[in-house]
C-alpha cells in the first residue's frame, strides 16, 4: 500500500493554475524526488503536502488517512525549506531543539537528540555558535538538523543542498542517503540536480508546467524517458536528439540522417524496432545518450547493434574521468563520451561507435517516445 498518495491534485493561485492534476504515490520508506524546471510547481507541491498551501481540488493521504484539511502541525511532517531561516538570536543547539522545546520535551531528552543529530551532520563543534557565525553550508546543515531531530511520518526537503559548494554537496548527498537507509523514513525531495535525483531516489517524478511528465524509477526515467522533454531534461550532458527519417527495407527498420556533406547516413536498428515498419518515410527524433557514442575502445562489448562512423571532431572537453567530444550529425551538435586518454583531438576526423541498442525514437508531433 502506498504510504503517501496524491490524487488528481490541483492548485491554483487566483487564475493561475500551478498544479494541473497530479497523481503520485510512494511506498513507506520510499524516496520520491521531484524534478523539473524552475517555476514548474515543485515547491508548491511540497507545500501542499506539508499543509502550508491549501489545495484547490484532489486529495493527499498519508498512511491511509486523508490530510487535505489537517493543519500542518497535525500532519506529522518535518520540512526543510528552500530558503531556510534560522533564528538569528538562538545558538545552533537552540535552533535544533526549539521545536522539541515547544512540544514540551524534557531537557535531557532534547540534549540527547541534539547531540545525535549534530554528530550525524558533523556540526557538534558549532552547537554554541549563533547562525551569523556560520558559513552558508554550516547553516544549511543546521536547517537540516532541525528537521532530522524529529521522527516524523514524512520528511520534505526543498533543494536542501542548493547553497553548498560542489564537494560538500556530494558529501551531504551521501549523508542523506545513509540517513535514509538507516532511518527508513519516507522522503519527498526536490532538486534541480540530475545526479542528486538519480542517486537518491527510489522514484522520480518529472514535472513541467504543473503537469506530471513521467513517474518511474531512476532507471526507467533515464533509459526509457516518456517523451522528448524528459529525455532532454534528465542526464548531463543531455541526450543527443537528432532529426531523422524512418527507412524500412525488406522488413529491416533503420533511420537516416542528413550529413553536412555527401549521402545521408543510414543506421540500422535492432529487432526491437520491428514495430516501426509501418512508419517508413516518417520523420522522427533519434535520441542517443553521449555514453552510447564512444571511441571504438570504449564501445560496450555486450552491445548487439553497433555502427562505426567517421566524425569530424569540433571540440574536445576533458572532464577528468572521461572526455566529451563535440561533433555534428543531422544538422545538430552532438556529444560523444570518450575515455579520458582517447587519442582524439579537435579538428580531426575520428571513428566513433554508436551503440544502437540504446537508440530511442520520438514522434516529433506528439513528442512521445515510440522506441
Ligand atoms: N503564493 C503564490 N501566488 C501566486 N503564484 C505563486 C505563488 N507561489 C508560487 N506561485 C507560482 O507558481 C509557480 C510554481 O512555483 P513553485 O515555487 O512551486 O516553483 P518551483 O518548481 O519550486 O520553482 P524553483 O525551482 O524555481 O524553486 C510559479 O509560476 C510561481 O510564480
Ligand atoms: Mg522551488
Amino acid at each position: 500500500m502506498s504510504f503517501l498518495k496524491i490524487e488528481k491534485l490541483k492548485k491554483s493561485f487566483g487564475k493561475v493554475d500551478v498544479l494541473k492534476g497530479i497523481d503520485l504515490e510512494i511506498e513507506e520508506g520510499g524516496f520520491l524526488v521531484l524534478v523539473g524546471p524552475s517555476g514548474c510547481g515543485k515547491s508548491t507541491l511540497l507545500n501542499t503536502i506539508a499543509g502550508l498551501e491549501a489545495i484547490t481540488s484532489g486529495s493527499i493521504s498519508i498512511n491511509g488517512k486523508v490530510v487535505n484539511d489537517l493543519h500542518p502541525s497535525q500532519r506529522d511532517i518535518a520540512m526543510v525549506f528552500q530558503s531556510y531561516a534560522l533564528y538569528p538570536n538562538m545558538t545552533v543547539a537552540q535552533n535544533i531543539g526549539f521545536g522539541m522545546e515547544i512540544r514540551g520535551v524534557a531537557k535531557a531528552e532534547r540534549d540527547a537528540a541534539i547531540a545525535k543529530v549534530a554528530e550525524t551532520l558533523q556540526i557538534g563543534a558549532l552547537l554554541d555558535r549563533k547562525p551569523s557565525q556560520l558559513s552558508g553550508g554550516q547553516r544549511q546543515r543546521v536547517a537540516m538538523g532541525r528537521a532530522l531531530v524529529r521522527d516524523p511520518l514524512v520528511f520534505l526537503f526543498d533543494e536542501p543542498l542548493s547553497n553548498l559548494d560542489a564537494k560538500l554537496r556530494v558529501d551531504m548527498r551521501t549523508e542523506i542517503k545513509r540517513l535514509h537507509q538507516r532511518m527508513g523514513t519516507t522522503i519527498v525531495y526536490v532538486t534541480h540536480d540530475q545526479i542528486e535525483a538519480m542517486t537518491l531516489a527510489t522514484r522520480i517524478a518529472v514535472l513541467k508546467d504543473g503537469v506530471l511528465q513521467q513517474f518511474g524509477t531512476p532507471a526507467e526515467i533515464y533509459n526509457k524517458p516518456a517523451n522528448l522533454f524528459v529525455a532532454d531534461f534528465m542526464g548531463s550532458p543531455s541526450m543527443n536528439l537528432i532529426p531523422a527519417t524512418v527507412e524500412v527495407d525488406g522488413g529491416k527498420v533503420g533511420i537516416s540522417m542528413q550529413r553536412d556533406e555527401g549521402q545521408p547516413l543510414l543506421l540500422p536498428l535492432g529487432n526491437s524496432a520491428g514495430g516501426l515498419a509501418s512508419r517508413h518515410g516518417q520523420k522522427v527524433v533519434f535520441g542517443i545518450r553521449p555514453e552510447a557514442l564512444t571511441d571504438l575502445d570504449s564501445a560496450d562489448r555486450n552491445a548487439t547493434q553497433v555502427s562505426e562512423l567517421d566524425c569530424e571532431i569540433e571540440v574536445i572537453e576533458p572532464a577528468g574521468s572521461d572526455t566529451f567530444a563535440v561533433t555534428r550529425l543531422g544538422g545538430r551538435e552532438i556529444v560523444a563520451r570518450l575515455r579520458a586518454d582517447a587519442p582524439i583531438a579537435a579538428g580531426q576526423t575520428a571513428r566513433l561507435a554508436f551503440n544502437l541498442d540504446k537508440a530511442l525514437l520520438f514522434d516529433p508531433e506528439t513528442q512521445e517516445r515510440i522506441l
